[in-house]
Formats: structure tokens, sequence, C-alpha cells
């Protein structure tokens, strides 16, 4: 059957921002052999194009004049298997926390404390997701894909992906010319690596009496600890984390905690400090704050909210002002987290 494109499609059922935009033109790839089809056709060469997988991390600021490639491919195989690991074989379209489940069904160990992170397998390698001590570098293998200006497909392991905090190569050389079709993780079958340093995570897990928590229980506490404090996209939009956490230097940090000793930082990679964000927003008055039709969530500052129907330009300006504040009163420049699609 020849592939569907569908024209002016409305974008809102497709951004956890539930912000309104139109795309000119959309088509839903379930397969490589959908991707090289469409590629084929004049619509692609004539048209700028943006891969879509499930909109947890985008806002879209005016209507796209151009075709979202829709990832939406989902099956999974094992493709190697021993006593202790098991590598698995994931299309991009799959939503990242029915993989959690698929992996904590199994008894398989990785990533659990990756539970509940809205959007597709394909995006988890771009900004390399992480939560409470684990991101995905840590369990990767391979990413698989076609680059959409020759078709070739091209295959990189986890050193070629320059994974780093909220970083890899997706978001510099082979950003928007790269489409990720499958992602390779190597999960334990035994022997689980149980990594429950974060603070919130152990202080929840001590709460529970639990001493040696299994996979289950991180992954459980993760998702208690995430619902009590981020809110839930089906109820209010949001693209988690607007901004990233600032990485300083040792004499930054010393400096910073001279002017502000109550300051929280936390040692980082290479004698580098990363300072919460969130504290500095809510510092600046932000946390809870409401501006017409958007606003700063009242239990998490680093979560811009929209609290109706918000567009995206209205989002971005919001983000400037937060983004101004922080800089005139702590020195520091946030960096945004979540991707501006024009
Ligand atoms: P999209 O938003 O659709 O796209 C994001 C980027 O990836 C875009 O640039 C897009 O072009 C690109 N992309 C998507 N699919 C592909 C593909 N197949 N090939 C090439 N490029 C592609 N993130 C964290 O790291 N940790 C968290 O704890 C976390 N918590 C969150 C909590 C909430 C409530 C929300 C709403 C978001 C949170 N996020 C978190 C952000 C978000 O979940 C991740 O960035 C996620 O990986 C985005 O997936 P997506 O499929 O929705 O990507
Ligand atoms: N804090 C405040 N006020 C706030 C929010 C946070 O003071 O309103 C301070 C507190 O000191 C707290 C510290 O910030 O101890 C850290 O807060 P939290 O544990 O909630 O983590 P975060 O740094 O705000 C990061 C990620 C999240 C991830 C959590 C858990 C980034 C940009 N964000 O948030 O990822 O889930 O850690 O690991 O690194 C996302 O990327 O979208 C995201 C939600």
């Amino acid at each position: 059957m020849a592939l569907h494109i569908e024209q002016n499609v409305d974008l809102k059922p497709y951004n956890t921002f539930h912000v309104k935009a139109h795309a000119r033109h959309l088509v839903r790839i379930k397969s490589i052999g959908d991707l090289h089809e469409v590629m084929a056709q004049p619509i692609f060469r004539e048209s700028k194009n943006f891969i879509l997988g499930g909109g947890s991390n985008v806002v879209f600021k005016n209507d796209f004049d151009g075709l979202i490639l829709k990832s939406e491919a989902k099956e999974m195989e094992i493709v190697k298997e021993t006593d202790d690991d098991v590598h698995i074989k994931v299309e991009s379209g799959m939503v990242w926390h029915d993989l959690v489940t698929v992996c904590l069904e199994n008894n398989w160990g990785g990533i659990e404390n990756l539970s509940l992170i809205p959007g597709t397998v394909g995006a988890a390698p771009i900004q390399n997701i992480g939560a409470y001590g684990v991101e995905v570098k840590n369990v990767l293998v391979n990413v698989d894909g076609i680059m959409l200006n020759s078709g070739n497909a091209r295959s990189l392991n986890n050193a070629d992906c320059k994974f780093s905090y909220r970083e890899s190569i997706f978001k510099h050389a082979l950003e928007k010319i790269f489409f990720i079709s499958s992602v390779t993780l190597s999960m334990t079958k035994k022997k689980h690596k149980i990594n429950s340093s974060y603070e919130a995570l152990k202080t929840q897990l001590n709460h529970q009496h639990i001493a040696s928590p299994t996979i289950h229980d991180v992954a459980r506490t993760v998702v208690e600890i995430r619902r009590s404090k981020l809110p839930d996209p089906t109820e209010i939009g949001n693209a988690g984390s607007f901004f990233k956490n600032p990485v300083v230097t040792s004499d930054q940090a010393e400096k910073l905690k001279k002017s502000f000793p109550t300051i929280p930082v936390y040692s980082f990679e290479n004698q580098t400090f990363k300072v919460p964000a969130g504290w500095l927003i809510e510092q600046c008055g932000w946390k809870g704050k409401r501006v017409d039709r958007v606003g700063v969530h009242d239990r998490q500052a680093l979560v811009i909210v929209n609290h109706g129907e918000a567009n995206g330009a209205e989002i971005f300006l919001l983000s400037e002002q937060i983004l101004t504040d922080v800089k005139m009163k702590f020195g520091l420049t946030l960096t945004r987290e979540v991707n501006m699609i024009e």
C-alpha cells in the first residue's frame, strides 16, 4: 500500500506541551521501508523535514511549514544472549516506558532508574536521557539509522555517539540529518548493577526500610518520586526540565558559595560542579508563578507549564525572562534542554 502523507495536521496531540500548531505534511514511519519510500518522493526534496517521536521535548514555536517524519516503528528483538546478559534491538517508535516495563517483566536490569521518562526509544540517545543516577549511555551498545541526505544506513557504537550530560553527536554533527531507526541496549539477566546512590532515591528506599533493593524496588520508587514532583503531561502541558543544570568550574563554584551560602552544588565529572537550575529559578521568585497562560510548576521550578491554550511563542518568551533573571542574579547562563522548533 502506498505511503499516506497527511496534510495540514494538528500537532496538539503529538506534543506534551499541548501547543496548537499545524504541520503542512506528516508521514508515519512504521519501517525503514517507509522511510526510503518517502525519501524517494518529490515532497521530501522540496520540503524541510523534522523527525518527531513522542513530542515530549519539543516546543513548536509556529506552524511547521514542512514534512514531519513521525517515528512509529515499534518492534523489538533479542540479538544476543548469554547466561548473564541480553542485547535487545528496539525500533525507534517504541514508547520508552513500555520498554522499561518489558525489561522489568523479564527481570532484565539496566534501565529501571529511567522509569516513566516520556517519549520514544529513538529519542533516548539524542540527549542521552538520564534520571536518578543513570543515563542511557550506561547500557547503550549501538544506534542504527539512515542518513537523510543520502539514504545510506549508518551504525554508531557507544563511543561514536559522544555522549555526555544531555548531549550526543545527534545534537551536533548528525543533527537533523540522521533518522534513528533502532537502538541496541545491553541488559543484565542476573547480578544486576543496582544504582541507588541518587540522594532522593536513597532516602525514599531508606524510608521503606529497603536495604538491598531489587530492580523492581528501584523502578517503583523512581515512579513514586517522579509522580510526587513532576507534572503529568496528560493533566498539564509540559516537557519536563526546560533547562539543563549548569556545569561550573571549581573556582566558579567557590565564588557562588561565597555570594550565596545556601546554594546546592554537586560534584560532577573532571573537577566540575553541577548547580541545580531548579534552585536558581526558585531563588529568582519564579516557582509557582503564572504569567497569563504559562507558568512555572509549583513543585519543580525547572518545569515550565502550559496552563491552557498557550502557544509556543508564549512558552519561549517565559523561558527568555527566566534566563535573563538567572543571568542577572547569579551570572550563569542557562541552556534550554527543550528543542525549540521553528
Ligand atoms: P521528541 O520530543 O519527539 O523529540 C526530541 C528530539 O529528538 C527532537 O530533536 C527530535 O527531532 C529528535 N528525535 C526524536 N526521535 C528521533 C529519531 N528516531 N531519530 C532522530 N531524531 C529523533 N528527559 C530526561 O533525560 N530525563 C528525565 O527525567 C525526563 N523527564 C521528563 C519528564 C516529563 C514530564 C517530560 C514531559 C519530559 C521529560 N524528559 C526527560 C524529556 C523527554 O522525555 C526526553 O527528552 C525524551 O527522550 C524525548 O522523547 P520524544 O520521543 O518525546 O522526543
Ligand atoms: N531544586 C530546588 N527547587 C526546585 C527544584 C529543584 O531547589 O524547584 C533543587 C533541590 O536542591 C534539589 C535539586 O534541585 O535537591 C535537584 O532536584 P531534582 O532531584 O528534582 O533534579 P533536577 O536537577 O531538578 C534532574 C533532571 C531531571 C531528572 C532528575 C532526576 C536535568 C535538567 N533534569 O532534575 O530530568 O528526572 O534530575 O535525576 O538534568 C528532564 O530532563 O526533563 C528531567 C526531568
